[in-house]
C-alpha cells in the first residue's frame, strides 16, 4: 500500500513516518507542499497514493485568530484539494481532526455525534475540514484527537519540562479539561483502524481526563524535580483564542473496535522516561 502523509515534520507526521517505514511512505510537508497552494491537487495525484493520511494543518490556536485567512486556506481549502485528489485516484483518506471543534459547554464526554460548535478560528477551519472530506464521498476516516504530546516539535509537555528545570513557580490553567494524548499511541491506533477499515468519525484519545493544571503537576512529579504549580483560570492566562474549558472526547466507539488507549498517566510516565528532552 502507497501512502500519502501530509505534515509529515509534525509531532505525529515524524512518529506516524518511524512506524510506517519510508518503503510505502510519501512524506510531504511545508516548505515544498505547501497546503495554501493552488496545484496540491496534482502533486498528490501525482503520488498516486492508495491512503491519505493527513496531518497537516495550520495548528497554532492563537495565530489562527490573527490569520484566520491562512488558517482557513491550509485547513479548509488545503484539505478540499486533497479530497478531490483522493476522490479522483479512488483513494482512501484519514484526516485528522480535533478536539475544538466543540465548544467545551457539555458536562460529559464529546461522542462523535455530537454537534460541533467551534469557538475559535481554529477549531472552525479543522471543522471546515472535516465536512469537505465526509461529503466527498470519498473511503474516509475522520480521527478526532486531542492535547498531543511527543518528542518532536512544540507542546506542552515539552515546555513544562524546560520551564521547570529553570523556575520554581509555574502557573497553570485548572478551568480547561481535555485528555492528553501521546502521539506514539495515537499511531498505533490510526494503524489498526485503517487495518478495519473503519470509517466515519471516530474519537481517539489516551484514556482519562485532567486539566492543564493537573497535567503539569503530573509531569513535574515525574521528573522528580522541586518546582511548584499554582492554578490559575482562562482568564487569568489572557490567551488570543477562546478554548473550551471541557473538551474530554468519549473512546466507546474506538473501543467498540478492541482499541483500548493507555490511561494518560501511565503514557506520560512512559514519554518522560524515553524523552530526550534538549534544553532550549
Ligand atoms: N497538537 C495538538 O494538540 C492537536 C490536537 C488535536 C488535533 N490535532 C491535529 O493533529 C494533526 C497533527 O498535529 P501535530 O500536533 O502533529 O501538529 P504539528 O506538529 O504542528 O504538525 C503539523 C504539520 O503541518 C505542517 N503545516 C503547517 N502549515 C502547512 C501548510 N500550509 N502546508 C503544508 N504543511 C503545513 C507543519 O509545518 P510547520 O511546523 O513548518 O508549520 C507541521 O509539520 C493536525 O491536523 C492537528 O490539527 C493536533
Amino acid at each position: 500500500m502507497r501512502i500519502l502523509l501530509t505534515g509529515a515534520h509534525g509531532q505525529l507526521g515524524n512518529t506516524l513516518c518511524k512506524f510506517l517505514g519510508y518503503e510505502t511512505l510519501v512524506p510531504k510537508d511545508l516548505p515544498g507542499f505547501d497546503l495554501a497552494r493552488q496545484n496540491i491537487e496534482e502533486e498528490v495525484l501525482e503520488a498516486s497514493p492508495d491512503l491519505i493520511i493527513h496531518a497537516g494543518a495550520y495548528t497554532d490556536v492563537d495565530g489562527a485568530e490573527r490569520e484566520p485567512d491562512r488558517a482557513m486556506a491550509v485547513n479548509a481549502k488545503g484539505t478540499e484539494q486533497i479530497v478531490k485528489a483522493a476522490v479522483r485516484l479512488g483513494a482512501r483518506m484519514v484526516y485528522i481532526s480535533t478536539d475544538y471543534v466543540f465548544d467545551g459547554n457539555q458536562k460529559v464526554p464529546y461522542r462523535e455525534d455530537d454537534s460541533p460548535h467551534p469557538i475559535n478560528q481554529y477549531g472552525l477551519t479543522k471543522w471546515k475540514g472535516e465536512q469537505v472530506v465526509l461529503a466527498s464521498g470519498v473511503r474516509a476516516l475522520v480521527i478526532r484527537t486531542a492535547w498531543l504530546y511527543g518528542s518532536v516539535g512544540r507542546n506542552f509537555v515539552k515546555s513544562i519540562m524546560c520551564a521547570a528545570r529553570t523556575e520554581s513557580v509555574l502557573r497553570v490553567v485548572n478551568d480547561q479539561c481535555g485528555c492528553p494524548t501521546y502521539v506514539e499511541d495515537l499511531t498505533a491506533a490510526i494503524m489498526a483502524l485503517v487495518g478495519q477499515n473503519v470509517t466515519g468519525i471516530i474519537h481517539v484519545t489516551n484514556r482519562g481526563q485532567c486539566t492543564w493544571f493537573e497535567f503539569a503537576q503530573t509531569i513535574i512529579r515525574e521528573m522528580g524535580l522541586p518546582c511548584s504549580v499554582l492554578p490559575i483560570t482562562t482568564e487569568q492566562a489572557g490567551r488570543l483564542a477562546k478554548r473550551p474549558h471541557y473538551s474530554v472526547l468519549s473512546s466507546d466507539r474506538t473501543v467498540s473496535f478492541g482499541l483500548v488507549l493507555p490511561e494518560w498517566r501511565e503514557a506520560l510516565t512512559r514519554f518522560v522516561k524515553q524523552a530526550q528532552i534538549p534544553i532550549t
